[in-house]
């Protein structure tokens, strides 16, 4: 068997950050180093004591959880409670974790994991506002290198934006991290709303984790039910856009996404269009390549492996 794949997760949860954890533990072909954690959908002391319910939903209570950033590096703290309720979490009746949180600060264990592993090794994979991966690159340029790649949730360009007409919320949040980690040099993988909005969940979807008959299956299936309620009255369709578990599904099946090696930048300077993510999709411009941007998914195949894979726990 090949070497599992490391990576750290850097998280907002959120409802459909939940359902990207779970798809992590499930799967052997991937080692999870730590979950770190930002505030974005709710705040920060919501967000890390979320993820420490979701590691003992998985039945992983061994696995660290890091706080990391309260608020953005240069704006105010956005959050989405219309959309993920007011926990962040809402469906689901979760224990209150018993797992502790970790002592060091997020971007301290980023810095420190991919300064001890061997380069080329760890993969990012954040699911919120780059705020701590921001950070880790301000403490610690030299990470910039050893980084294999990063593959995050965020942006939108064809499909406009979910937080305001141009921008999508991640990258709105802390639109000046999103701009220091393009730059950085790093392979960045972005699946954009131009992608999640194609992995809807449909009733039958729901269905599907409900009859698993497991805790972390029901679990998913309420969570996702809580979720969609918002989404479907904006866009009118059968369910919501499941975005941050594309994150985990490229890694375990890149070929069910395709894209496109373009430049993207982000919008910093103006209100109206602030946090919008540029993509240079036919290469107009002479901007560096620094982004395999995402455009669509067999969403079929995505649903079949996450329910498939959420059984396994
Ligand atoms: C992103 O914003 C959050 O609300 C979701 O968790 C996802 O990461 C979608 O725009
Ligand atoms: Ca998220």
């Amino acid at each position: 068997m090949p070497d599992s794949m490391k990576i750290i997760i850097d998280t907002d949860p959120g409802q459909d950050d939940a359902v990207a954890i779970l798809l992590a533990f499930a799967s052997p072909e991937i080692e999870v180093l730590g979950i770190t954690v930002v505030a974005g959908n709710v705040p920060l002391s919501l967000t890390e004591k979320n993820a420490r319910k979701i590691c003992e939903l998985a039945g992983r209570p061994q696995a660290r959880v890091f706080a990391g950033a309260s608020h953005p590096l240069v704006r105010q703290l956005v959050t989405a409670e219309d959309v993920h309720g007011k926990t962040g979490l809402n469906g689901p009746d979760l224990p209150e974790p018993k797992m502790p949180l970790q002592k060091q600060h997020a971007a301290d264990f980023i810095v420190e994991t991919l300064m001890r592993e061997a380069s080329g090794t760890v993969t990012l994979c954040p699911l919120g506002p780059l705020t701590n991966i921001a950070m880790a690159l301000a403490r610690e340029p030299k990470i910039a290198r050893r980084i294999k790649q990063i593959v995050l949730m965020g942006g939108g360009f064809f499909e406009g934006g979910n937080v305001t007409p141009a921008a999508e919320f991640n990258i709105y949040v802390d639109p000046h991290a999103a701009d220091i980690v393009l730059k950085a040099g790093i392979p960045v993988v972005m699946i954009p709303l131009d992608c999640t909005h194609q992995a809807l969940t449909t009733a039958t979807r729901v269905a599907a984790f409900r009859k698993l008959g497991t805790g972390p299956g029901i679990a998913v299936a309420e969570m996702l039910e809580f979720f969609e309620r918002f989404d479907e009255k904006k866009y009118g369709t059968d369910g919501g856009p499941l975005h941050d578990p594309c994150v985990i599904a490229y890694l375990l099946k890149p070929e069910l996404f395709s894209g496109r090696h373009i430049n993207v930048s982000v919008e910093i300077a103006s209100d109206l269009t602030m946090g919008m993510t540029v993509a240079d999709w036919w290469g107009v411009t002479k901007r560096p390549k620094n982004v395999t941007y995402i455009r669509d998914v067999d969403h079929e195949a995505f649903y079949r492996l996450l329910v498939e894979r959420i059984g396994t726990l």
